[in-house]
Order: C-alpha cells, then sequence, then structure tokens
C-alpha cells in the first residue's frame, strides 16, 4: 500500500467509525435542520435502499446521461463519419454536409438515452454542447440534430436540456450532482435524510419525499416536471422548470406548450401530443386524469425483484387496461376486431422521438378516421394498421358508422349484477308455469 492508500483507508476507516458512533448519538434532527438540504446522489442511497438501487438502475431513469469517459460503451454504434456523412446528406441541412461537426469517440464526454435514439455531449471551455447529430436505434440511421446548425456550440446543454436529464443541476455554477435521473429527482435532495442513523425510522421518514404521501396532484407533478414541453419562467431559453423541487407545485417555474398559444411544431391541433416527452401534457387531458388513474397506477418507477416488463408498466401490453377495465362490451368499435389491442386504438404512437411514430399518446381517446378527415393534421387510430390493408379513411368511416348503427349485438355475454329486488317479473310466472305444465 502507498502513501495515499494508506491515507484513504485511514480515511474510510474513520468514516465507518463516525457512521458506526451516529447510531448511538441521540439524534438531533434540529441542528441538521438549520443546513440547507443538498443532494447527496443515488449511491449514498444504495447504502440502505440496495434493492431499490437495483430496480432503478434496470430502468431508463438511471441512463437519461451516461459519462462516455468512464464507460466507453454507453456509445450505442460506431461513430464512423463515412457512415454518419452518407446518411447525413439525405437529410435537410443549414451548411453542407462536409462541414457538420461529428465528435470524435474519445471528445464525446457523455451519451443521451440509447432506447430511441442517441445524442452526445462535447465538451468547450468547460461547458457540455450536444453535437449537431443523432443516431436512431430501431431504424439505425443518422440524422442531423438540429439540422446540423453550425451554432451548435454556441447553446449549452444545461440550459435546454439539464435539468430533465441529470440531477441537482446548477446553471449558474455549471454544476450537476449525478448524470441520469437519480433517486433525488423524484424524492428531493436527501443530505438530511442520510444523514440519520438507520434507526431513526420516524425522523427518516419526515426528512424526505415519497409520492405516495403527497396530494395526487403535487406527485405527479414530480413526473411531471420532465414529461412536459415549455419553457422556464425563471431563465431566460431553459426548457426544464429551473428552480422546481419534489413537493412543489411547478405552476411557479414553468410554462407548458400548448397548441393554442401557438407551437404547432411539438401539439396537434386538438392539443395531442406530437413531440416526445409530453406524456403528462396528454394525461392531463383524459379522463383518467379526472378519476385518479395517475402515472404510477400503469408505471412503476422501481420494484422490488425483476421488474414485470422493460418499458416500466405493471403488466405487459393491453392487459394493463384489463386489470382495471374487466368489462368491455363488445358492441361498437369493441366489436369489430377479433382481437383486443386496447393500446393500439387508445393509445396510437403518434408522438415522435426518433422516428415518427415510436411514441404512445397518453389522452386514451381513440381518434376516428373523420378526425383526420376534417384537418389531415390529426392523425387517427386506424390507418396505423388499416394502411396495409389498403384501406382508405373514408372506407374506415364509412365501415366505422355502419358498424355504430348496429344495435348492440345479441347473445354477446353481458356481466351484470342484477340485485335481487328487481329481478325480472316474468322468471316466477315461467317457474309456475313449468310446474303446472305436464311432463312431457
Ligand atoms: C442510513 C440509511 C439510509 C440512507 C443512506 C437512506 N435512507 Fe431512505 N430510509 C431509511 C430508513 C431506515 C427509512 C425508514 C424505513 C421505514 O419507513 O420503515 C427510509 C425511508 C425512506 C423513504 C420512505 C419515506 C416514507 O415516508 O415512507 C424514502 C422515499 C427514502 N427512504 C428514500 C431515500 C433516498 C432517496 C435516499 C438517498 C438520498 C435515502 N433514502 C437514503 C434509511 C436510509
Ligand atoms: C422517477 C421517480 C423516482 C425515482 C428516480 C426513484 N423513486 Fe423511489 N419512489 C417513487 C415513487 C413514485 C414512490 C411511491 C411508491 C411507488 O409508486 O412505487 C417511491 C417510493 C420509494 C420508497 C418508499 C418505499 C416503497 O417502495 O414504496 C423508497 C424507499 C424509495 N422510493 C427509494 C428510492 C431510491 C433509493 C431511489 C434511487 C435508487 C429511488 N427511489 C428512485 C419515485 C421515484
Ligand atoms: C428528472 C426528470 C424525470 C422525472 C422527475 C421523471 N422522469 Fe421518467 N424519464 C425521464 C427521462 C430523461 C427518461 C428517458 C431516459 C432515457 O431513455 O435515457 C424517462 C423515462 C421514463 C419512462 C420510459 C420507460 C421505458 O422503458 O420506456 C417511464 C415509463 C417514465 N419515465 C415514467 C416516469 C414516472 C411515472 C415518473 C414520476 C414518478 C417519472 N418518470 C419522473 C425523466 C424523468
Ligand atoms: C422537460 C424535460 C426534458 C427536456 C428539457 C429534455 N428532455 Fe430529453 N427526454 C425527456 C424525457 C422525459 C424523455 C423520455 C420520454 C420520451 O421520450 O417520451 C426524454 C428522452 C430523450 C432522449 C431519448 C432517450 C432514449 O433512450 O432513446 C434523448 C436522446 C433526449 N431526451 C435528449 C435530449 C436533449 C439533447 C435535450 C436538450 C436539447 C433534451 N432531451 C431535453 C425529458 C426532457
Ligand atoms: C392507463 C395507463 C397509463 C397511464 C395512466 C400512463 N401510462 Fe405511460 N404508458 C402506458 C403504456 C401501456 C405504455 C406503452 C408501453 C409499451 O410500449 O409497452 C406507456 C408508455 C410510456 C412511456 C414510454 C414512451 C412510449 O410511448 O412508449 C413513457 C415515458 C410514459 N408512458 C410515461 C408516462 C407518464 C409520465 C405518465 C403520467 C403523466 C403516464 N405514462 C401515464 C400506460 C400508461
Ligand atoms: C388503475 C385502473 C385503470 C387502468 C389500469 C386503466 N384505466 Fe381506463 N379508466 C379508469 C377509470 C377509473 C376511468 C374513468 C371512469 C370510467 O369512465 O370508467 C377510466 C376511463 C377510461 C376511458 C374512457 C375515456 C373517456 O373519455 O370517457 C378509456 C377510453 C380508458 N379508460 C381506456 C384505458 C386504456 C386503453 C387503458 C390501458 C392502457 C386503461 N384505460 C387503463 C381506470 C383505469
Ligand atoms: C378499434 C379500436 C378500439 C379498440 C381495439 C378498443 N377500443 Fe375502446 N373505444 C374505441 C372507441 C372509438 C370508443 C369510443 C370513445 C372514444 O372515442 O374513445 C371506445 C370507448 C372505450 C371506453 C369508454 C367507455 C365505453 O365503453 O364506451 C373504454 C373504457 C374503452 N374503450 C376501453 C377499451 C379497452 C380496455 C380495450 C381493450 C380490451 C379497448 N377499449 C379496445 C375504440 C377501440
Ligand atoms: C392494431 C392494428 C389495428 C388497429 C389499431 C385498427 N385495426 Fe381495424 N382491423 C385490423 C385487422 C388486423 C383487421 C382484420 C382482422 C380482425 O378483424 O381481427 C381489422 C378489421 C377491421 C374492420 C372489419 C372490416 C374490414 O375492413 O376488414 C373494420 C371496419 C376496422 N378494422 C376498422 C377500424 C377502425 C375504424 C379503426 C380505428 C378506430 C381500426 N380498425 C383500428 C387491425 C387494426
Amino acid at each position: 500500500m502507498n502513501g495515499y492508500g494508506l491515507a484513504r483507508f485511514f480515511l474510510v476507516g474513520l468514516g465507518l467509525l463516525a457512521l458506526a458512533a451516529c447510531g448511538e448519538r441521540p439524534i438531533d434532527v434540529e441542528s441538521l435542520k438549520k443546513e440547507p438540504k443538498k443532494y447527496v446522489g443515488s449511491d449514498t442511497c444504495k447504502l440502505c435502499h440496495l434493492e431499490h438501487y437495483d430496480s432503478w438502475k434496470m430502468t431508463l431513469h438511471s441512463r437519461g446521461l451516461q459519462d462516455a469517459q468512464k464507460n466507453r460503451d454507453v456509445i450505442v454504434a460506431p461513430l464512423d463519419e463515412k457512415v454518419i456523412r452518407a446518411d447525413l446528406a439525405k437529410a435537410t441541412l443549414k451548411i453542407p454536409v462536409e462541414q457538420v461537426y461529428i465528435p470524435k469517440e474519445e471528445d464525446i464526454k457523455y451519451t443521451m438515452g440509447g432506447q430511441w435514439k442517441q445524442h452526445f455531449l462535447v465538451e468547450k471551455a468547460g461547458k457540455l454542447y450536444i453535437a449537431p447529430i443523432q443516431y436512431n436505434v430501431d431504424s439505425h440511421r443518422w440524422v442531423p440534430y438540429d439540422e446540423g446548425d453550425p451554432d451548435w456550440d454556441k447553446k449549452p446543454w444545461n440550459i435546454s436540456c439539464g435539468g430533465c436529464h441529470a440531477t441537482g443541476v446548477n446553471i449558474e455554477k455549471n454544476t450537476f450532482v449525478e448524470p441520469g435521473v437519480g433517486c433525488e429527482a423524484c424524492h428531493g435532495p436527501g443530505s438530511w435524510h442520510a444523514a440519520l442513523p438507520k434507526t431513526a425510522v420516524f425522523e427518516k421518514r419526515q426528512t424526505i419525499i415519497n409520492p405516495t404521501k403527497l396530494t395526487m396532484g403535487v406527485a405527479m407533478q414530480i413526473c411531471g416536471s420532465c414529461h412536459t414541453r415549455g419553457e422556464s419562467t425563471k431563465v431566460k431559453g431553459a426548457a426544464w422548470p429551473v428552480g422546481y423541487q419534489p413537493g412543489k407545485a411547478i405552476g411557479p417555474f414553468f410554462k407548458e406548450t400548448t397548441f393554442a398559444a401557438g407551437d404547432v411544431k411539438m401539439v396537434y391541433a386538438n392539443e395531442f401530443a406530437k413531440g416526445h416527452h409530453q406524456q403528462y401534457l396528454d394525461w392531463k387531458q383524459s379522463a383518467h386524469y379526472k378519476e385518479g388513474v395517475t402515472c404510477t397506477s400503469c408505471h412503476f418507477v422501481h420494484t422490488i425483484g425483476m421488474p414485470p416488463t422493460r418499458s416500466q408498466t405493471v403488466q405487459a401490453g393491453s392487459k394493463q387496461c384489463l386489470t382495471c377495465h374487466e368489462i368491455i362490451n363488445k358492441n361498437l368499435a369493441h366489436s369489430i376486431h377479433s382481437f383486443g389491442n386496447c393500446i393500439g386504438c387508445h393509445m396510437p404512437r403518434i408522438a415522435k422521438s426518433a422516428e415518427s411514430g415510436d411514441i404512445h399518446s397518453h389522452v386514451f381517446v381513440c381518434l376516428l378516421p373523420k378526425d383526420s378527415l376534417a384537418n389531415p393534421a390529426i392523425p387517427n387510430s386506424c390507418d396505423g394498421c388499416h394502411v396495409f390493408r389498403g384501406e382508405g379513411l373514408e372506407y374506415l368511416q364509412a365501415a366505422w358508422d355502419a358498424l355504430v348503427k348496429l344495435p348492440v349485438p345479441v347473445g354477446q355475454p353481458v356481466k351484470m349484477a342484477i340485485p335481487e329486488t328487481e329481478a325480472p317479473k316474468e322468471a316466477p310466472k315461467k317457474a309456475e308455469a313449468a310446474k303446472k305444465s305436464p311432463k312431457k
């Protein structure tokens, strides 16, 4: 062991001793609370919540921003300049293709994403910037980001993306505590909570945000602080709610995007999301919002043990819907198809992350062909599948209208609890008649 190693060994030992001593000392919560609450990072939470940590590690939240200097493997596709320029040449660009900046792998400080697409951050004069190229994972396609903008190195990353992809971002100091969506992005800064000894269960609970213990509105705004689109009310040009913290209302910090207010790029004319990360804006327009069916009714953020799905849903596919909507009458829309693809109709993929149609609508309303016929700029739930059958919107709407006019099919099992007192009057008569009538 060299001198440095020895010193470290000594320090770690001291730290452990301090921790042990901590358990003995009476808790002085009041003096602890005199210090400002700080972010400590998910690795600190791991010390006591290993299972939550493991499960969170499997989710995309832990990958919102990844350090490519520590681990080059986070880059999902080789940055082959020839291949990239050949792809870029097919797109609309602000400058000639040979002038678009393409980073070298060793210059990439961080990656963003890897599920639908990936972006690459490089550093200039101590600040991070988004390189003007993007890799689309499923279609294996390089596309320009911001049309290959030559001014890419004039828009600091922390202002345009920061707080939604990293935790504890401080724009003024140009720092963040942890890359990705760490524990504290949803639970708030945890220095008080982490400092208390394990045995101080009550004080522990009082010093950290548990979303289930908040009112529904404020709890959902935690998810809504990132799964949204709009602009900061505090920092000009910032696209995230600078200054917001879990447990607080988001209103004072953020102005949400709407079509009505002029954002035709990210929202359809019916206010359904066209851009990605707008689930909260969609959901707020839904019947689910009104009835208290929230993000966490359908999504887990961490579970104990193996996750049920890799898209953080409590159940796979349409089973998810059937856990609550047990009975879907086989009439109208629900009689046409031989399969019950609830998500296909009620959550059409009409928003875009990498390629158009890779993100689900969260308004949960089935868009009919007539919605698109009235305004071609509004998509529908049907032609995504029916285009392959060569059926036009007029035909589909006509078939739909004809079906809607049909009476409710007879003989379909309709599960209804009939209260005893309202039992059909003919029943006893029939029974009596049966008694009276001679046997055949
Ligand atoms: C020194 C151990 C320790 C550390 C470090 C720690 N916790 Fe805890 N945490 C606990 C204990 C003990 C409880 C109380 C368990 C109970 O309620 O039965 C708790 C409870 C919680 C709760 C539930 C609170 C409630 O009201 O139900 C949350 C959420 C939580 N911790 C998150 C975190 C986060 C986030 C971090 C990192 C910033 C963290 N913890 C760090 C020990 C720790
Ligand atoms: C994306 C938001 C989010 C992130 C990130 C997150 N949590 Fe949670 N956490 C929640 C929500 C919401 C709940 C409420 C219970 C639920 O719905 O699972 C919760 C509940 C908890 C609880 C209370 C006990 C329980 O299981 O209900 C603990 C402890 C906890 N989280 C620890 C952590 C730790 C440790 C991390 C990081 C490794 C973390 N959380 C990351 C949102 C998050
Ligand atoms: C600090 C910002 C932030 C907060 C708060 C946040 N998310 Fe996320 N969420 C993200 C980002 C960023 C991603 C995508 C990360 C990536 O792919 O690199 C994501 C991804 C997801 C996904 C996609 C999972 C998949 O595999 O397809 C779900 C579902 C999700 N979040 C639900 C929630 C819920 C529910 C909450 C609230 C309890 C929440 N998020 C809070 C930023 C956030
Ligand atoms: C208001 C919060 C917010 C801001 C600001 C934001 N993002 Fe995201 N981003 C998210 C969320 C949430 C997701 C995951 C859900 C989705 O895409 O629908 C996501 C997804 C992504 C993905 C795809 C992740 C994957 O795994 O494929 C990339 C790449 C990305 N963002 C890059 C950026 C860049 C670059 C910026 C800045 C120019 C930025 N984001 C700004 C919230 C945000
Ligand atoms: C009624 C159930 C339900 C509710 C409520 C719900 N989601 Fe989803 N969400 C889903 C389903 C189903 C998917 C598709 C999952 C898949 O591809 O397997 C999904 C997908 C996602 C994705 C991944 C992107 C995509 O389109 O595939 C994100 C991110 C997400 N939801 C975030 C949220 C957030 C944030 C909220 C709350 C504002 C929310 N969801 C509310 C059911 C729901
Ligand atoms: C946690 C329970 C729960 C889950 C899971 C759930 N729903 Fe719902 N849903 C409700 C409740 C409650 C209502 C409001 C009362 C009602 O109309 O039945 C509702 C209403 C609806 C409506 C009526 C919308 C309107 O405008 O009247 C549709 C459509 C719907 N849900 C579709 C879905 C789909 C699709 C899924 C799966 C992705 C799903 N639901 C998952 C509980 C749930
Ligand atoms: C062919 C497309 C289609 C499919 C598949 C579909 N729905 Fe619907 N559903 C509709 C339409 C259209 C309506 C009328 C209201 C609307 O516009 O959302 C509707 C209405 C509803 C309602 C509102 C109450 C009612 O019965 O009128 C619920 C709840 C619902 N669907 C749930 C589901 C569930 C759960 C599944 C999967 C088993 C499913 N739907 C499959 C198109 C569909
Ligand atoms: C997930 C893919 C999918 C979606 C979404 C979908 N369909 Fe279909 N549709 C099919 C398939 C496959 C068939 C034939 C097999 C069957 O009936 O199951 C079909 C059959 C039909 C039929 C029967 C008559 C015919 O033309 O063959 C009608 C009418 C119809 N769909 C209308 C609609 C309408 C209207 C919508 C939107 C509200 C819609 N579908 C959404 C896949 C889909």
